[in-house]
């Protein structure tokens, strides 16, 4: 039997799982447990994905290194990820060294096929950072529509994409200085040389109609030779054989597919290229959003038949998540964390929400939130769970817990085996809007039945009868539970205890299978209270960051100065930079957190900052700016013998303690 190998896209490692991302994790994970649940061997692969310059400013402006975002950011990726049942076979990061190897090896196998190419080009580069800005690191004015403080790629106000260098006045995105134009070297990957193999490849691995138009566009249009290095620093692997030269991030992440398959089978007895190498017998598919298409059906293939190494099977695609109609935004609080949902709700209303409306299309689709409780209560919780729990109950409660004899030459037996093959079917297709419809048309006919049939008022003339009834409605509601196992694993699971097995699947959905009793202890999902959607709206908003202007919008007076000072004035204080070894509220005063800091000596700090930190912690390893010859005073709660530098607007807007780089080292001076 063919293996499968399923991959979803490997997120960043600078910011937390929002909901926009679970489409994609969702829909790659019910492919991969339906496929488990049909008997293949299946390999579900995911991994962090952390090199490039977004990740290291993520980590500047966070006072930490990127080696410790990265490794923050995976647990917390890998937390949320296992509570919204990701049944991931191995979750890595690309910052590895399996995936330094074999980016080094793919990038060795490209020379040698002669398809990399060097050339020089002007790029814009800051002299106060020491490096060249990408395109997200620069911002100007629209050359086309004249919209101010644009990205160098594209205008978010006409939608016109463009290079950099035809930004009119371009300001370096972080220091706000003008930046200049510096030639280097890049090295290239010359894509034409691939065309006639990608259109080929894509003719079978691309079964979305959408899609291949798009790339049959951009076949037509001509393929551009692909960029594959960025200069010094950078945050990522060294180009083997080129001092000062990285790989750019888009080069060494899809080899992080590979990279964690070799991880896998390293702790499996197996090796990466039983899945990968030329001859492998796995069928890969690699599950995407439509923005990244262009990596994964020019790029990416090329890569690996250069690399003498299977190209994927099949790209899926899917379209992207809006919010109430709206594209979700960061700054408004809409796109919502998934640790947010996880403080209201349970993860399996929304893997079930984005199962029934997800096709096998590239069509955005809309998570409406009021639409989203109607119908999970209506169809999963109304029509399938409340129909399973009654039946068990009915049996547990009339019957002793005796699930009945299965009269198998009942119509409705033939209905559920029906529906079960079509249920497949539709997952199968990737069609999971078509598999839920499906099962709860099987619902709708299984609660008719058990209605019509009345099992509560005939088991006074005949219970046998109604214990009949009772048996073919348990043997609808276990098809429905088989069903439901890919989107809803953990309702399953506990159906599955109410039935005496340990996972319930297709094997029990046929006829032969009957529980020897049941029981309906557990409660297996309740109704969504709207009021926990609207909580979970309110906390978003309300950890949402606005973008605040670079500029105060009301400028500084003259006479908001302070008047001069000598520089003796100046030398009489003595700043150095301080740890935070300990952090606490302090009792009836909301204002003030007890900080204990080692600055040369260790001391205790009062600092009126409480506000500006939800989670005091975070200061934990921090490293402060301290006044540390200040006179001690005394106040109410204790002793502070220092104080702590800290930035703040007018009225404390954007109240913050001064953040020093994690280089420096506590007692060191300040000057
Ligand atoms: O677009 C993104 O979020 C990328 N981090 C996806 C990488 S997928 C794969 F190629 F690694
Ligand atoms: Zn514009």
């Amino acid at each position: 039997m063919t293996r499968r190998l399923i991959t979803a896209a490997l997120p960043y490692a600078n910011g937390p799982i929002h909901i926009g991302h679970l489409v994609e994790y969702v829909q790659a994970d019910i492919q991969a447990r339906f496929m488990r649940s049909m008997g293949h061997e299946v390999l579900y692969v995911c991994a962090d994905d952390t090199h490039g310059t977004p990740i290291e400013i993520s980590a500047m402006k966070q006072g930490i290194t990127p080696d410790e975002l990265v490794a923050r950011t995976w647990e917390q990726h890998h937390a949320d990820f296992r509570a919204f049942g990701m049944s991931f076979d191995v979750y890595y990061t690309t910052n590895s060294p399996e995936n330094r190897a074999l980016a080094g090896h793919i990038y060795e196998a490209l020379k040698q096929r002669g398809v990399i190419t060097r050339r020089a080009t002007e790029q814009m580069y800051s002299e106060s950072l020491g490096r060249f800005l990408n395109d997200r690191m620069i911002k100007g004015t629209c050359p086309f529509c004249g919209a101010a403080d644009q990205y160098g790629d594209v205008c978010e106000s006409c939608g016109k994409t463009y290079k950099p260098t035809d930004l009119l006045n371009p300001y370096d995105a972080i220091t706000g200085e003008t930046p200049v134009l510096r030639t280097t070297e890049n090295i290239y990957v010359r894509l034409t040389d691939f065309v006639d193999l990608l259109r080929a490849w894509s003719a079978d691995a691309i079964p979305q109609d959408g899609v291949r138009n798009f790339i049959e566009t951009w076949f037509t249009t001509g393929l551009e030779d692909w960029c594959i290095s960025r200069d010094a620093p950078y945050f990522g692997f060294e180009i083997p054989g080129e001092p000062g030269k990285f790989f750019y991030v888009w080069l060494d992440a899809p080899v992080g597919y590979i990279a964690s398959t070799s991880r896998w089978c390293q702790d499996n007895g197996q090796t990466w290229e039983q899945w990968w190498g030329p001859d492998a017998d796995t069928h890969i598919t690699h599950v995407i959003g439509k923005d990244i298409v262009y990596f994964h059906t020019l790029f990416w293939p090329a890569m690996l038949h250069a690399a003498g190494l299977k190209m994927p099977d099949h790209i899926q695609v899917h379209g992207m998540l809006t919010l109430n109609n709206e594209k979700m935004s960061k700054s408004r609080g809409t796109l919502i964390k998934a640790r947010t949902w996880l403080d209201h709700l349970d993860p399996e209303y929304l893997r079930f929400y984005y199962a029934a409306k997800l096709g096998d299309d590239i069509t955005d689709f809309d998570l409406n939130l009021n639409d989203f409780h109607m119908k999970v209560n209506a169809e999963l919780i109304n029509n399938l769970v409340n129909l399973t729990n009654r039946v068990l109950k009915f049996l547990e409660s009339r019957f002793a817990g005796d699930p009945g004899p299965l009269d198998v030459d009942h119509p409705l037996v033939a209905t559920v085996q029906e529906s079960v093959a079509r249920i497949q079917a539709e997952y199968a297709a990737w069609n999971y809007r078509a598999a839920v419809r499906a099962i709860t048309e099987l619902g709708s006919v299984i609660n008719t039945f058990f209605q019509d049939q009345a099992p509560w008022a005939l088991i006074k003339d005949d219970p046998e009868a109604a214990h009949r009834v009772c048996a073919l409605a348990l043997h609808g509601a276990t098809a429905i539970m088989a069903a439901l196992a890919p989107i809803t694993p953990e309702l399953v699971a506990r159906f599955s205890q109410c039935v005496g097995v340990e996972r319930i699947g297709w094997q029990h959905a046929g006829t032969a299978w009957r529980p020897a009793s049941v029981h309906a202890q557990l409660r297996l999902l309740d109704r969504i209270d709207p009021q926990h959607v609207q909580n979970i709206l309110e906390q978003s908003m309300s950890e949402a960051t606005p973008t605040p202007p670079a500029t105060p919008p009301h400028a500084i007076e003259a006479d908001d100065f302070k008047p001069e000072v000598t520089y003796d004035d100046f030398a009489k204080l003595d700043l150095r930079v301080g740890v935070v070894e300990e952090v606490e509220r302090v009792p009836k005063a909301d204002k003030l957190l007890r900080l204990t800091v080692h600055c040369g000596k260790r001391i205790n700090i009062f600092a009126g900052v409480a506000k500006a930190y939800e989670d005091p912690a975070v200061l934990l390893g921090k490293r402060v700016l301290v006044l540390a010859n200040l006179q001690p005073r005394k106040m109410r709660f204790g002793l502070s013998e220092g104080m702590l530098l800290a930035v703040a607007g007018p009225n404390d807007e954007g109240l913050e303690l001064v953040n020093l780089p994690p280089t420096a080292l506590g007692g060191w001076s300040v000057s």
